[in-house]
């Protein structure tokens, strides 16, 4: 029956396009076009169709330095910058890399264990000591494992206080792992191991960084009149398959390609769009090593207790001599940790609550506040709508989801913007026209006093080799640093990567790993500048609340608070 009717449409379909070729043939309306290039249309539009089932895709080859490498030659310190960040992420990688993966000699969360090892003073904790957790590795036959590279998260918190704080991990590279806490608050608290993946898939993960920039891939509708075309576009594609299109950008020399259409040309490009998702990008043995409740996020649990009670600073302590003991100075790597629900950095950086919508109008009053990255960002901008009555959302008639967006509040001259950053976004679809880099939005803005400039750019980045990021930080950097040049009160805020959840599907296309590394780098490349830097990457590992893509709204909270914060000290 659906066969049939099917049939049917087809046939119908050919004689309303013969009936139309007919018509061009005789009006000649169309410049530069004959009816054969008509004809092949009809050809032409079902190759377009079947191009886009996924086998379809032409596949990059599988070449890192091929992705890595493209654009405008770095400067000598770009290089030596660059060799430093990939230094500073290196991972432990599995020995034996060739030998087929067996399952179960692969770490295993349920038979790995931690312990909380003693102070000197014993089983004794107060604030501003550190608390040390080692963490030993086994595989699914039980037996301990001999190397590192387990991506393992670790959390101190106490639900009575509301407390949180992430800790930082040290991998010993023989299937020993340490954990670190700061001491932040006096009472009980309980330590929290999870194995995010087994070294095992995090080598799957890195192999595909760096071979598959390929298995998120992206499509440009091409339109001229009637004439349409759909092409396969990316940062870096085969240039031997077919001709392509170079959008590559004038300023920054970012690279970006399309496959050239057959009948359009390259200035026809309407729009962007995420194409879709490669399947079957890993064996079945590596699928194996993803799996939720096994050994994808999945708690290690303690072979004694894993609570200890802080009790309060010593230096609150007088000893029998008169004199104070000193705490030992410990490093902390936390940015900050949750105290009755509320983050509190941990640099001297002061927060403050903005409860009332009223306080945070006046904290924005006269401001432009330029939102530039994706969706975490445009999650500030729907927060600040949603809770200020007076902000109302100016219509540009854009998609939904998409942007770009603006929101006035005429009252108190706040203005309020939002847009995506430039490809590789993964939105549904971008006018090309509305395609911008971060880096050139900045070059636009005057910057002053007024003007807050706000980023969050990572989640986008996740399929391609990491030089692909620094390259488009670095171009970022650089727009910044001409901004704080021409305007140094201008306000900038950087918002870094957070946890999500993750399945087998997710993990292989945006692991939290791939999260990590990407923040690492933020971080460092970042370091120094007089920009404030928000740790979501932290306030999303030290709250109790689910990792989310978009995290909840207690954690954005304490992300505007901050942005407050810092706008108006
Ligand atoms: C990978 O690409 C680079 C740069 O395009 C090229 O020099 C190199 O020969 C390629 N390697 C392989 C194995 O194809
Ligand atoms: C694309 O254009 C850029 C800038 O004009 C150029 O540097 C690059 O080599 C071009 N890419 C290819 C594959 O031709
Ligand atoms: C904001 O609300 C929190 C929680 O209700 C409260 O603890 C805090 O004191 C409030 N801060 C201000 C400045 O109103």
């Amino acid at each position: 029956m659906f066969q049939n009717l099917s049939k049917y449409a087809l046939i119908f379909l050919f004689i309303a396009l013969s009936g139309l070729i007919f018509l061009l043939c005789n009006i000649h309306t169309v410049e530069n076009w004959n009816c054969h290039t008509i004809s092949a249309l009809y050809q032409l539009q079902s190759r377009i169709q079947s191009s886009f089932i996924p086998l379809g895709v032409p596949t990059f080859n599988h070449n890192h330095t091929f992705c890595a490498h493209l654009g405008q030659k770095p400067s000598p310190e770009d290089v030596l910058e660059e060799r430093y960040l990939l230094d500073s992420i290196a991972w432990p990688l599995p020995p034996f890399r060739s030998t087929p993966i067996v399952l179960r000699q692969t770490s295993d969360p349920v038979h790995s264990l931690f312990a909380i090892l003693p102070t000197k003073a014993g089983w004794e904790w107060h604030v501003d000591d550190q608390l040390e957790v080692l963490i030993q590795m086994h595989d699914f036959h039980g037996q301990p494992k001999h190397y590192g590279g387990d991506f393992l998260l670790a959390r101190l918190h106490s639900p009575e206080h509301g407390a949180g704080v992430a800790g930082t991990v040290l991998d010993h590279k023989n299937g020993f792992y340490s954990a670190l806490f700061p001491l932040l608050w006096v009472g009980s608290a309980q330590v929290e191991i999870t194995m995010v993946h087994s070294s095992e898939a995090v080598a799957v993960l890195r192999r595909l960084r760096e071979e598959r920039p390929d298995r998120v891939y992206f499509k440009s509708l091409f339109r001229l009149g009637f004439l349409s075309e759909t092409t396969v576009c990316n940062m870096c594609l085969p240039p031997e398959q077919q001709p392509l299109c170079n959008y590559t950008d004038l300023h920054t020399g970012e690279p970006w390609y399309c496959y050239k259409p057959k009948m359009l040309s390259c200035e026809h490009r309407i729009n962007h769009a995420k194409g879709g998702y490669l399947k079957h990008i890993i064996t079945n043995k590596e699928a194996l090593l993803f799996q939720s409740g096994v050994n994808i996020k999945v708690h290690v649990h303690a072979s004694g207790t894993d609570r200890i009670n802080v009790l309060p600073s010593r230096t609150d302590i007088v000893d029998v001599e008169g004199s104070t003991m000193k705490p030992e100075p410990i490093t902390l790597a936390s940015s900050g940790y949750y105290y009755e629900d509320t983050w509190r950095p941990l640099d001297g950086f002061t927060m403050r609550q903005f409860n009332e919508s009223s306080a945070i109008t006046q904290c924005l009053r006269n401001k432009v506040i330029n939102m530039y990255g994706d969706s975490t960002v445009r999650q500030w901008f729907e927060y600040l709508i949603t809770i200020l009555p007076e902000l109302k959302e100016f219509d540009l008639h854009s998609p939904k989801n998409v942007g770009p967006f603006m929101a006035v509040d005429s009252t108190h001259n706040i203005l309020l913007k939002y847009r995506c950053h430039g490809p590789p976004i993964r939105f549904s679809t971008v006018m090309s026209s509305e395609m911008r880099y971060i880096s050139n939005e900045v070059d636009g803005l005057p910057g002053g006093p007024n003007t807050v400039v706000v980023l969050s750019i990572w989640a986008h980045f996740s399929t391609f080799p990491v030089e692909v990021y620094i390259r488009r930080l670095r171009h970022i950097r650089q727009a910044l640093l001409r901004l704080m040049d021409r305007a140094p009160e201008t306000f900038i805020v950087i918002r870094s990567a957070n946890l999500q959840a993750l399945d087998q599907e997710v993990s292989l296309y945006n692991s939290d790993w791939y999260s990590l590394q990407l923040n690492t780098v933020l971080r460092a490349m970042f370091k120094g500048m007089n920009v404030l830097l928000i740790d979501a990457w932290q306030m999303s590992s030290a709250h109790y609340l689910p990792h989310a893509l978009h995290p909840p709204p207690p954690i954005i909270k304490n992300m505007i608070d901050m942005l407050l914060s810092y706008i108006c000290q």
